[in-house]
């Protein structure tokens, strides 16, 4: 069997581990996420790695060098995934860094440093509004403060993981340190439609986009639907609805600038009362930290103006901030002296979504490997697919660059 369809095999198992009866939903420390932990532990101890799995949950395979003071090249990705997701995102660049390794191990073939195939616990940031739990303990950038946020149901990050038999105490510990390291890399779906409308199976990642996460809960007042006069109600969805637009419209207003109110809520509501209370989510992307920042203060601003004049009550919270983050350029060199030795056209592509390579930033060399995303380019999404081919190049171009990974000084 070709590494691809081997790849495209094992995020098919791994995608029976699922929070939902039809679909695929595997958030951070659920019984079904801690069933892939286990399995991928499984998979890479097969595969001829020594496995752990870490305070944070991540899965940590090593392929050890002959050489006892080896450095270590780190190849890594999330196993968490959104709400309804697709196989591909993250579990794609843990599966062919396993199967690259696993080739070396049977072809019994050492490296001159280690490999560690590292399964990121958490990256989507869904259960606690918190992303990237699994790659920022790892890199020592977790911030504890949020081992008291609660997830929907009310449960805190801090108990939940010591309830999954995790100290967090340890989590400090995690942190590798930059002298140990040689790189970071990663292979990823690319989550978009740029290299399918190209026709190039994979690509560079040049730099990766940051984001700037809002929670914002607005307080109406409740009333009933068929006797308050319009002009006399302080409607909470309605201020919400004005604050989505608002982020379309301004988010629309730079080449690379996004924006996204991705959850919405009328917590309680009923189809003949005037709500009274709504919830939403706000995430701001840009090819630039400047774009982004003036577009998220221009939405606060507004935010407040919607409140003033419909007499709403508007809390905002901010609840994620990642900066933009370029990748190695040395990386980018050696990824695309393999991809030229594969025959194909070299291109290279700023990310646009998020990536546990971020958290490396300062600490080691990072670079990624894009993998065309089929079905024109939907990710996030059941409908998110990968074509066994372009699974199996990638596989092949991963293990052509970490064979000729040349050590920096
Ligand atoms: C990760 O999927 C992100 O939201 O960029
Ligand atoms: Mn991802
Ligand atoms: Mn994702």
């Amino acid at each position: 069997m070709t590494f691809g369809q081997r790849i495209v095999d094992l995020a098919a198992r791994l995608a029976q581990w699922s929070e939902t009866s039809d679909g695929l939903t595997c958030t951070y420390l659920t019984p079904p996420h801690r069933a892939v932990a286990a399995e991928l532990k499984k998979w890479m101890h097969d595969a001829g790695m020594s496995a752990d799995i870490d305070a944070v949950g991540n899965v940590v395979g090593r392929y050890r060098s002959d050489n006892p003071s080896a450095r270590t090249l780190i190849l890594g990705s999330h196993y968490d995934t959104v709400r309804n997701a697709g196989h591909y995102d993250g579990r794609l660049g843990i599966l062919t860094a396993l199967v690259a390794v696993e080739h070396l191990h049977q072809s019994g073939r050492k490296l001159p440093f280690n490999v560690d195939v590292i399964a990121f616990s958490e990256e989507e940031g869904v259960r606690f509004s918190t992303p990237y739990i699994g790659s920022s303990a790892m890199a020592g950038q977790f911030d504890t403060s949020v081992l008291d946020r609660s997830d929907g149901e009310g449960h805190r990050l801090g108990d939940v993981m010591r309830a999954a038999g995790f100290d967090p105490k340890l989590i400090p510990t995690l942190a590798r340190r930059p002298q140990d390291l040689i790189g970071y890399l990663e292979v990823h779906i690319e989550q978009g439609p740029v290299l399918l409308h190209e026709d190039f199976p994979v690509g560079i990642v040049t730099s990766i986009a940051g984001s700037v996460r809002q929670r914002v809960s607005i307080a109406g007042t409740a009333g009933h639907a068929g006797t308050v006069p319009m002009a006399l109600r302080h409607d909470a969805a309605a201020a919400a609805a004005e604050i989505v637009l608002y982020v379309e419209r301004r988010c629309a207003a730079a080449p690379t600038l996004v924006g996204t109110v991705g959850e919405l809520r009328v917590p309680g509501g009923a189809i003949n009362v005037i709500p009274g209370h709504c919830e939403l989510t706000i995430d701001i992307r840009a090819g630039d930290d400047q774009t982004r920042d003036a577009a998220a203060s221009d939405v606060l601003a507004e935010i407040k103006r919607v409140a003033e004049r419909r007499g709403v009550k508007v809390e905002t919270k901010e609840v994620s901030r990642s900066n933009n983050v370029s990748c190695s350029p040395r990386i980018q060199r050696l990824l695309a002296a393999a991809i030229a030795r594969a025959g194909i056209g070299v291109r290279p592509l700023p990310s646009g979504a998020g990536h546990d390579a971020m958290q490396f930033k300062g600490i080691t060399e990072l670079g990624m490997l894009f993998v065309r995303c089929g079905n024109g380019g939907i990710s996030h999404s059941p409908l998110e697919t990968v074509a066994a081919a372009d699974a199996d190049l990638a596989a092949r171009i991963l293990l052509d660059t970490i064979a000729n990974y040349e050590q920096s000084a």
